[in-house]
Order: C-alpha cells, then sequence, then structure tokens
C-alpha cells in the first residue's frame, strides 16, 4: 500500500491559451484506490489522459517506477482504462469479448525469444474465465452484450481492461450511465474486485458520495488545481477550504473570527471550539455540519433562529433556519414548524476552522436550497423514468 507507482510532477496542460491542469503535483501508491473527486470541467478526464499515455503535458513530467514515461505510448504502459462509454464489441459474446486483447497479442516464445507467438489458446481460456469469475460473471461466457444489462456489460468491460494484467487501472467515472440503486452496488463490487486483483485504481467522478464511499485517498481538483488529497474522512472532517467543504456532503460555512486558540466568534458571539493555530483575531470560515446543530428552547439557544423550511427525509428532517439572513441547513429529528422560533447548540467538536481563500463568501449560505432541492427532485425523476425501460 505504501510504494509509489505513479507520480505526476509539475504537471501543465494547455488548450490554445487556456491552462486546464496547473502545476498538479501527485503520486498514486501500489494497490491504492484513488478517486480524483471536482466539478465538471476540473481537468479530471485530462490528468486521466495523461497517466494513460493518451495525452502528453505541455510541461512537467509522468513517472512511473520512478521512470519518465512521457513518451511512451499506451499500449506500452502497464496501464489501461475503462471508458464511461465502454463500447463492447456487439457481434461477439462476453468471452470473446475479454479475449479480444489477448488474442491480439504476440510475445517472445518462451523456448525461442527471437520468435514472437500468439498465446496459446489454454492460456486465454483460462485467464478469460478467471477474470469473468472476478467480476461475477461466470455462466455468461456465451451471451451477447445486448442481453446484458447494464450493469453486468459494465463488468464486461473491466473483465476486458483487467485481462491483460495491468499494475493500473483507469477508471472514468465508469458508473454514470448507471440507475442508483445499480451504481450503489456496483460501487461496493468495484472496491471489492480492486481487493481482489490488488492493484492500483485510479477513479474519476463528480459524485463526493461514490468517492468517499470507494476510496483510499480522495484528491479533490478545481478550475485545474488541486484543493486537497486526503483520506475520505480527512476530507469530510477537516476540508482545507469553503470549496471542499461545500463539495464533500453539506456545509454551513460562515464567517468567523478565531479571538484566540479554541475560542471562535460569529454573529458578534464567542464559541468554545477545539482548533487552535490561527493569529489572534484572525478572520476565518467557520464550518458547520447539518448533522452537528442540536435543537434546543429558544432560552438555551446559543443562536435564536427562525424555521424557513422543512423537508421530511425519511431519516431526518432537514430544516432551513435564518440566522440574521443567513441560512443555514441542520438535520434533525425533531419536528420544527415553518415559521417557529429555535434555539442551537454546537458542541465545541462541531466547529471546523479554515482559512480564509479565494473561495471564502461563495459557498454555506443555504438561500437557494429550496430551489435547489425542486431542481434535483426534478431531474432524479426524469432519470427515473428514462431508466426503467418496463414502465409504461
Ligand atoms: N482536447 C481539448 N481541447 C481543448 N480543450 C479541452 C480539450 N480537452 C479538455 N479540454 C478542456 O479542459 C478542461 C478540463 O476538461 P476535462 O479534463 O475533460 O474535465 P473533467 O473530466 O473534470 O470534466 C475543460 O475546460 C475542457 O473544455
Ligand atoms: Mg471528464
Amino acid at each position: 500500500m505504501s510504494k509509489e507507482l505513479i507520480r505526476l510532477q509539475n504537471v501543465c496542460m494547455a488548450f490554445d491559451d487556456e491552462l486546464v491542469l496547473d502545476h498538479l503535483n501527485l503520486y498514486f501508491n501500489d494497490k491504492e484506490f484513488l478517486t480524483l473527486l471536482g466539478p465538471s470541467g476540473c481537468g479530471k478526464t485530462t490528468t486521466l489522459r495523461i497517466i494513460g499515455g493518451f495525452a502528453t503535458p505541455t510541461s512537467g513530467d509522468v513517472l512511473f517506477d520512478g521512470v519518465r514515461i512521457n513518451d511512451v505510448p499506451p499500449y506500452q504502459r502497464q496501464i489501461n482504462t475503462v471508458f464511461q462509454k465502454y463500447a463492447l464489441f456487439p457481434r461477439l459474446d462476453v468471452f470473446e469479448n475479454v479475449a479480444f486483447g489477448l488474442r491480439m497479442q504476440k510475445r517472445p516464445d518462451p523456448n525461442n525469444p527471437k520468435k514472437m507467438v500468439k498465446i496459446p489458446e489454454k492460456e486465454i481460456e483460462q485467464r478469460v474465465m478467471e477474470m469473468l469469475e472476478v467480476v461475477s460473471l461466470k455462466g455468461f461466457e456465451r451471451r451477447k452484450p445486448e442481453a446484458l444489462s447494464g450493469g453486468q456489460q459494465q463488468r464486461v468491460a473491466i473483465a476486458r481492461a483487467l485481462v491483460n494484467r495491468p499494475k493500473v487501472l483507469l477508471l472514468d467515472e465508469p458508473l454514470a450511465a448507471l440507475d442508483l440503486k445499480l451504481r450503489k452496488d456496483m460501487q461496493i463490487e468495484l472496491k471489492r474486485i480492486q481487493q481482489q486483483v490488488g492493484i492500483t485504481f485510479i477513479y474519476v467522478t463528480h459524485d463526493q458520495e461514490e468517492a468517499l464511499t470507494m476510496s483510499d485517498t480522495v484528491v479533490v481538483m478545481d478550475q485545474g488545481t488541486i484543493q486537497q488529497i486526503g483520506t475520505p474522512e480527512d476530507i469530510y472532517n477537516e476540508p482545507k477550504n469553503a470549496f471542499v467543504a461545500d463539495f464533500i456532503g453539506e456545509s454551513n460555512i460562515i464567517d468567523g473570527i478565531m479571538v484566540k486558540d479554541k475560542v471562535v466568534k460569529m454573529y458578534g458571539k464567542e464559541f468554545p471550539c477545539l482548533d487552535g493555530g490561527f493569529a489572534e483575531n484572525e478572520p476565518v470560515d467557520v464550518v458547520i455540519r447539518p448533522e452537528d446543530i442540536d435543537i434546543v428552547p429558544v432560552e438555551q439557544g446559543q443562536l435564536i433562529g427562525t424555521v424557513t423550511s422543512v423537508t421530511f427525509k425519511g431519516m431526518q428532517y432537514d430544516i432551513i433556519v435564518d440566522f440574521r439572513g443567513f441560512k443555514w441547513l441542520i438535520q434533525t429529528t425533531d419536528h420544527c414548524p415553518e415559521g417557529s422560533r429555535i434555539g442551537i447548540k454546537i458542541d465545541p467538536d462541531g466547529f471546523h476552522i479554515m482559512k480564509k481563500s479565494q473561495y471564502s463568501g461563495m459557498f454555506g449560505d443555504y438561500s437557494s436550497f429550496s430551489e435547489e432541492y425542486d431542481e434535483l427532485d426534478d431531474a432524479s425523476l426524469t432519470l427515473d423514468e428514462e431508466e426503467s425501460g418496463d414502465a409504461e
């Protein structure tokens, strides 16, 4: 887990005059599941293409096992890719789709190294069957792709990439076309496959939940730069700036002043927290997660606000509370009717203090939350309708 396999060193990529990757420095360990996470257009696919050898960086180096591979073509790298559009051969059955790459290959004859020979049929059969077992598709060898579900087709694509025994598998939003339930199953399945074959997976997604579920390491990107690298827990609990805090999960992000170690001031009031290491009276961004806020009677509240919207979510209510014009999201099992005045209490470990950044003031106010909610609901409805093939 700790051996370094790939390193990107000061990698920049420009298209025309636009810098889409800005001095990336990043390493990937052997047998690691690493996810590049960020909004559309932040440079994830470009990064993956550079690692795979489908694009050459404008400047900077790509190292594999310490050797510079900038100019090594894709097929000579020990790296394979599963694309989002996984394009199986429609006329070939599952077995032949997976075997295809092996049938094309030639390698030195063990008895006469100067002679190039095909991989023997027996070995092909054994390797294909082994991979179909790994992706849980044994028994499907003779099916054509059209007779497979989306998730099964995706697994054929993964088997096809793995059968070449690469050291690294690159996956670019491979689950994006699947519906939610299948996507969740495949997330678990992919993680299991990665552990079973014991190679490095470099995964690209814009879905933060997916990234947190599967990864050993998450790299959060925005506008061609790395915002944070860490374990899913690090990224969630200790976001480095307002961009990361907003992108990963839900966050109220409030202007504050770090009065001194362990005391932060918001809304003119001092709150005990656990953070330190800031200058005296340094302006900061304060992150408070919606699940870390307790609702208390008004007279016991550290802050008092007005509930402006309530959404029932099954396990809890999402309520929006107005504190002097800044709207917070609070997740609670208590029912608080719209319009009611409530007090809130936050334990010291419920605060996470961040340095001011270029992202300060851009995120963390839930004023437009209800509208976003409606849009999200609409979007998931249309998706469901499109994807449930048996709907009338
Ligand atoms: N071949 C290309 N020519 C010009 N611009 C490109 C090319 N490929 C990507 N870009 C631009 O680079 C930026 C990053 O793209 P991409 O890496 O695909 O982002 P992501 O995968 O994170 O959505 C985008 O602004 C995109 O328009
Ligand atoms: Mg992309």
